[in-house]
């Protein structure tokens, strides 16, 4: 009896909108493919690890599983089906049990993968973990909207993985399959083999989007508390310069020095970002040694700053930009940058103005300041 686990995590993650592959996104301090492996780490079954990972993050897969003996780590295909047979292909010669998990579901139990492998090992061809449907159910018409219950729920399951399966069979099956399927059980199915279903576990719960990530580090009970950043930026009147301020354009209005566009709201919220997840400040980031960065436009500063905040394990709330300064008027166009600057952050910016009463610099109209605050969520 040899028994090889295949984790895929070979998927972009499109819908978590991550800058990452999803398997490398942090949730409570650890990628979703550490969580899986470290599960794992605690088997009393002996078993080889096989780890189908996006070209290119070969090396960290090798350095999340290096307290494991056994692994394997391949690169995947275009879709899960593809990245499954990639990993088939890899199985050590006489492996007999095959269990094949989805890294996308990172508090999967150690007891699911027991259940599904004592399944196989009793002589299953296919296993698969199934939990209960909750919502009640009804058929529905797409076109007329029309619906019929008496859908017997209790008959239903939702399927999750680990998928186990004898090995060889498997390899079988997945050699003469054509197209895609979104799981394993379903080519067996196929082919015409029986699957059977053993209890699954509701934590096995599948990172799709933001919020599954939100609800899995709520039940690790990672510290999710809001973290906040303030910082000010000022930048000096430049008469030579085209005005950029809070993400537009100001025609007519006198602009702002500055080594990039001069938006000094935009580099407050970016100062600010870095700040709210303890990552240093602009100077860290965007020095003058970064030669890729100089004379950038500061939008590119903020979708920079925003991928360094998400890949820390945070998400942005909410920012405020107060920009303080005799000129320009502000208010008529408050709610436009507002919208800009929301689109850019991906989260509601609230902007605000207001002139320092002719005092000091901004009140000798020799520049404008901007303060700004974000708040983050962890997860
Ligand atoms: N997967 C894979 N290779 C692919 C696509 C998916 O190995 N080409 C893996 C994912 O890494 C994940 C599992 O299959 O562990 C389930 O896929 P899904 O949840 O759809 O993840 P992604 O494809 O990464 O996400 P999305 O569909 O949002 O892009
Ligand atoms: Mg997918």
């Amino acid at each position: 009896m040899s028994t090889a686990v295949i984790l895929v995590a070979a998927g972009s993650g499109l819908r978590l909108g991550s800058s990452r592959p999803k398997a490398f996104v942090p949730v409570a301090g650890k990628s979703l493919l550490q969580h899986s492996i470290d599960t794992l780490g605690h088997w009393d079954v002996p078993f080889t690890l096989v780890i189908v990972v996006p070209e290119g993050w070969v090396e960290p897969a090798r350095a999340a599983a290096a307290s494991l003996g056994h692994t394997l780590v391949v690169t995947g295909g275009a879709t899960r089906t593809q990245s499954v047979r990639n990993g088939l292909a890899a199985l050590p010669e006489g492996t007999t049990t095959v269990l094949i998990h989805d890294a996308a579901r990172p508090l999967m139990p150690l007891d699911v993968f027991d259940r599904v492998r004592d399944a196989v090992v009793a002589g299953a061809s296919a296993v698969i973990p199934c939990v209960a449907v909750v919502d009640t159910l009804v058929t529905r018409d797409p076109h007329s909207g029309r619906t019929e219950g008496g859908v017997d729920r209790e008959a239903l399951g939702a399927v999750q993985t680990p998928q186990g399966f004898d090995a060889a069979l498997l390899v079988a099956v997945y050699r003469q399959a054509v197209g895609d399927f979104t799981d394993d059980a379903a080519l067996m199915r196929d082919a015409g083999y029986e699957v059977t279903a053993i209890d699954g576990d509701p934590h096995g719960f599948k990172i799709t989007f933001v919020e599954d990530l939100q609800r899995a580090s709520a039940l690790l009970g990672a510290d999710t508390a809001p973290r906040v950043g303030t910082a000010l930026d000022v930048h000096a009147f430049d008469d030579t310069a085209p005005l950029r301020l809070a993400g537009l354009v100001w025609p007519g209005e006198k602009g702002l020095a500055g080594h990039s566009d001069g938006d000094v709201a935009v580099h407050a919220i970016v100062d600010a970002l870095l700040q709210a997840a303890s990552l240093g400040d602009l100077g860290t980031h965007f020095g003058t040694d970064r030669v890729e960065f100089q004379g950038a436009n500061s939008t590119v500063f903020l979708e920079h700053a925003l991928v360094l905040v998400r890949e820390a394990g945070f998400e942005v709330s909410s920012v405020g930009v107060q920009i303080i300064g005799n000129s320009p008027k502000v208010g008529p166009r408050r709610r436009e940058a507002e919208g800009v600057l929301a689109a850019l952050v991906g989260a509601p910016v609230a902007v605000s103005a207001t002139t320092s009463d002719a005092l000091g610099f901004t009140g000798r109209g020799e520049g404008i300041a901007a303060l700004a605050t974000v708040v983050l969520s962890g997860h």
